[in-house]
């Protein structure tokens, strides 16, 4: 390990601690190289992290670290420059035992392998480093076993209780699951993020081997913005779970999967999931060639389940209420997606249940250009038990294949505004 501390910097604190009995602290510095040949790096990370991670810089030179166990950064005033990559080693088996990860994601009671918490910090990947997931091994693991929410599958990079925390120009090749997830933070700043999940398995070529990896999913944060993303994934792009407030998106592609999803949410009977303000600019939904990626679903959706309850999270669950309200998604470029925007009111169950509660307002899509692969260009199935109100749409110029005429579905929208067609419960005009 080398941990190299600033010799003027302690000088500095020695002294005035001697002469003024102030409490002033060391500047410290940490730099961690890979040890390479099939060595362990865990112990040396984290003891940098724990020499240097409060009032210190860390830095990680470029190289493959060998991450062997779950690990934690705590963060206090601290500034981490990663110009190589935490290298999680693809040991399925033994990351599925759950006492080798952490279950700080309360929803779904999903794991993270690699959680970051604390205050004020920073960490730049700068383009060069990140977290390698190895994620090939584990899509090939599970393509022939059942996917579950809450079966063990690490989450890669997690933001929990982390407060005015930065994470620039950070790559994560091949997400075994969720690429990330922010969690109980709050005045969080994403700048430049790479998630990249593709199957290069030709025995697999042509389906989603790469299903639940989604870019990001925010739950119970506050003020978090996320600018210049590109995601490579096999489903939600985004997805805005229950209480995320303030949230700012700027310039985000996403290549192949669902497109942005808000949800799905109401899965617990008894929390609201409130979602307040989101403002979203600067997108692409781009298809992928359908060897590489088959789905390129939307470029918006919302989806709530019913109000009944069906079994318990994280597989089963329905039955909550709240709202999303406030929302705008302006300056998308969609390419060949299969519903531009979509809402339904049913996942985990039927229109024959009790109706979900969880009511959606003030829904805005301006300036929207590109493609759908089939006539139907938005489609509100909303709950008869609260309807979906005040929906606008401004420049919204999204084509059908040729000829099409575009079909708008409105089921229990009580107001809508905006398109160039009437919107109604079948979409014929
Ligand atoms: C990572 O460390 C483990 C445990 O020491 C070792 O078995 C493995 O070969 C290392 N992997 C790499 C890629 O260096
Ligand atoms: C970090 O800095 C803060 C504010 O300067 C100080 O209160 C705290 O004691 C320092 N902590 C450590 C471990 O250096
Ligand atoms: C999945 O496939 C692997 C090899 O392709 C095989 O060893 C394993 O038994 C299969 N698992 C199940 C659950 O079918
Ligand atoms: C969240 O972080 C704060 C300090 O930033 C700490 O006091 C608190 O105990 C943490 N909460 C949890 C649940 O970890
Ligand atoms: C929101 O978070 C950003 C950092 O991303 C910060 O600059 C800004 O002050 C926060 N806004 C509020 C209202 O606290
Ligand atoms: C994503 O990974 C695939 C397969 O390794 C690669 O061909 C592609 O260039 C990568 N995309 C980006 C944006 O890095
Ligand atoms: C948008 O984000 C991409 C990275 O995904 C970046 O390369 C590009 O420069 C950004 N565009 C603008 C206008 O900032
Ligand atoms: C969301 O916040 C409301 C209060 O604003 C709270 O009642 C509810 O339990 C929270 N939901 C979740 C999922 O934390
Ligand atoms: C709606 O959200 C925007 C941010 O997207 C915010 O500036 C505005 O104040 C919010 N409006 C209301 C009524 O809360
Ligand atoms: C669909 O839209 C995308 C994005 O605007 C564009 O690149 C593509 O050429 C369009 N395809 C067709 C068939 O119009
Ligand atoms: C409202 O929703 C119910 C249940 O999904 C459906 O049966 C009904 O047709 C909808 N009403 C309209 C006007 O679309
Ligand atoms: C919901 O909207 C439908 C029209 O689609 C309307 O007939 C019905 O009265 C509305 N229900 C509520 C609860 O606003």
């Amino acid at each position: 390990m080398n941990l190299i501390f600033s010799k003027l910097a302690i000088g500095l604190f020695l002294f005035f601690r001697v002469a003024l009995s102030l409490e002033i602290h060391a500047d410290k510095e940490c730099t961690v190289s890979p040890l390479g040949d099939g060595q362990d790096d865990t112990d040396q990370v984290l003891a940098a992290i724990s020499q240097c991670g409060t009032n210190g810089t860390i830095t990680f030179t470029e190289g493959s670290f060998n991450i062997t166990r779950k690990m934690i950064w705590e963060l206090e005033s601290a500034t981490v420059h990663l110009f190589g990559y935490m290298n999680f080693v693809p040991d399925v088996e033994y990351w599925l035992n759950m006492s080798n990860t952490y279950q700080v994601v309360f929803i779904q009671s999903q794991s993270s392998w690699f959680v970051v918490t604390g205050s004020d910090f920073e960490i730049d990947a700068h383009n060069t480093g990140g977290i390698q997931g190895n994620g090939q091994t584990w899509w090939n693991f599970f393509s022939n076993r059942t996917r579950e929410d809450g079966d063990g599958r690490p989450i890669a990079l997690t933001l929990y209780n982390a407060t005015r925390g930065i994470i620039r120009n950070f790559r994560i090749e091949s997400q075994p699951f969720w690429c990330n997830c922010v969690a109980e933070s709050e005045d969080v700043l994403y700048d430049g993020m790479l998630c990249n999940a593709t199957n290069t398995n030709p025995e697999f070529a042509g389906t989603n081997l790469v299903p639940n990896t989604d870019g990001i999913d925010t739950y119970r944060s506050n003020n978090i913005t996320l600018l210049n993303w590109d995601i490579t994934c096999g489903d939600d792009c985004l997805a805005i779970k229950g209480n995320t407030t303030n949230l700012l998106v700027r310039n985000v592609t996403c290549n192949g999967g669902n497109g942005i999803a808000f949800g799905s949410l109401g899965q617990y009977f008894n929390l609201s999931d409130n979602v307040e303000n989101v403002y979203m600019e600067d997108l692409k939904m781009v298809r992928l060639p359908s060897s590489v990626q088959p789905n390129m679903g939307t470029g918006v959706y919302f989806k709530t389940w019913t109000g009944e309850v069906n079994g318990t999270p994280p597989t089963g669950g329905g039955g909550g209420t709240g709202h999303v309200r406030n929302v705008t998604v302006q300056r998308m470029n969609v390419d060949q997606v299969d519903i531009p925007v979509h809402v339904y009111q049913t996942n985990g169950g039927s229109a024959s249940e009790t109706p979900s509660t969880l009511m959606f307002s003030g829904l805005h899509f301006d300036d929207w250009v590109g493609n759908a692969t089939g006539s139907t260009i938005v489609e509100f199935v909303c709950s008869p038990a609260v309807n979906c109100t005040d929906l606008t749409f401004e420049s919204f110029d999204v084509t059908t294949p040729s000829n099409e005429a575009p079909r708008y579905i409105c089921q229990n929208v009580t107001s809508i505004l905006g398109l160039q067609a009437p919107c109604n419960a079948t979409g014929e005009a």
